[in-house]
């Protein structure tokens, strides 16, 4: 198939951040200037959205590709397996098959995240396709994690310089328990604010659903930073709301920002095909 030579528009989405990317064909491989002109679209957007595609599997990967190594699904269990024995490829839905869920990801709520930020390399970013949607809800809301640490204050700023925090894997509680032993569930350390490797600029690392508690500090005082980091995140002025519709492909840069869903009524699908984009080590 040849190349898609193609220019195309970038439409701001909000002044948090995202871009709708019009004019682009993604069941068609781009070349490698139009690569190049997106690559510089997303690390100025962070989210770009392409509305209306119509993707198979192999040309979702192909298009995370453009970005980085695709990477293996962490932790598939069973249940996931048999409905999509792609490695690459994580569905998130809501769909049941005698009344168990067919994948691992909770329904309804999901809090801001940052994905596999309980890995130590965490995915460096996501490309998710709505394959069926619900007609209300389920919608997805992005957080420029660059603008939430530049609004931080000097002091909050200068205090948490170099710190560290713990995050683990539990969402099927989504409870914080402070406590740094959660045997068996994946987890890591990361610094609290992290620097973006190909923008060089800070941002913040720690999210409401899995940062547990920034290291070396009395409980009650990482308590109320993290409150403190989580409000920055979760500023208006910092939030961008996707409403979806079938045939939506999105691709965020977890280096810089977080997401949270919404909830949706457990009677309507909601099936999304995710594939992530292997990271480093975050600094
Ligand atoms: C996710 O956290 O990766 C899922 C986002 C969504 O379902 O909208």
């Amino acid at each position: 198939m040849k190349a898609q030579a193609a220019t195309f528009q970038t439409l701001p989405l909000s002044p948090a951040l995202g871009a709708e990317i019009r004019g682009l064909d993604l069941s068609r491989p781009i070349d490698a200037p139009t690569v190049a002109a997106l690559r510089a679209a997303w690390l100025e957007h962070l989210v770009l959205v392409f509305r209306g595609q119509e993707l198979d599997v192999e040309s979702q990967a192909r298009f995370a590709g453009y970005f980085g190594e695709t990477s293996d699904t962490q932790s598939p269990d069973e249940r996931s397996m048999k409905h999509n024995p792609d490695r690459r490829v994580l569905l998130i839905t809501n769909i049941r098959e005698n009344g168990k869920p067919i994948s691992f990801l909770p329904d309804g709520e999901l809090q801001f995240h940052s994905d596999s930020a309980f890995l130590e390399r965490p995915l460096m970013a996501t490309v998710l396709y709505a394959v069926e949607i619900p007609d209300r809800g389920g919608e997805t809301l992005f957080a420029n994690a660059y603008r939430a640490y530049e609004a931080l204050d000097a002091e909050v700023k200068e205090r948490l310089a170099g710190r560290r925090a713990f995050h683990v894997y539990d969402y099927d509680t989504q409870v914080k328990t402070g406590r740094l032993d959660r045997d068996g569930l994946p987890q890591a350390v990361h610094p609290v604010f992290r620097t973006h490797p190909e923008t060089g600029r800070k941002a913040v690392y720690v999210n409401r659903l899995m940062t547990e508690e920034i290291l070396d500090l009395p409980p009650s005082d990482s308590a109320s930073a993290l409150e403190t980091l989580f409000a920055a995140i979760e500023h208006p002025d910092c939030v961008y709301e996707h409403r979806w519709r079938k045939g939506d492909l999105i691709i965020w840069d977890n280096r810089c920002a977080q997401h949270a869903r919404r909830d949706f009524p457990a009677d309507r699908t909601r099936l999304m095909r995710r594939i992530g984009i292997a990271g480093d080590v975050p600094v």
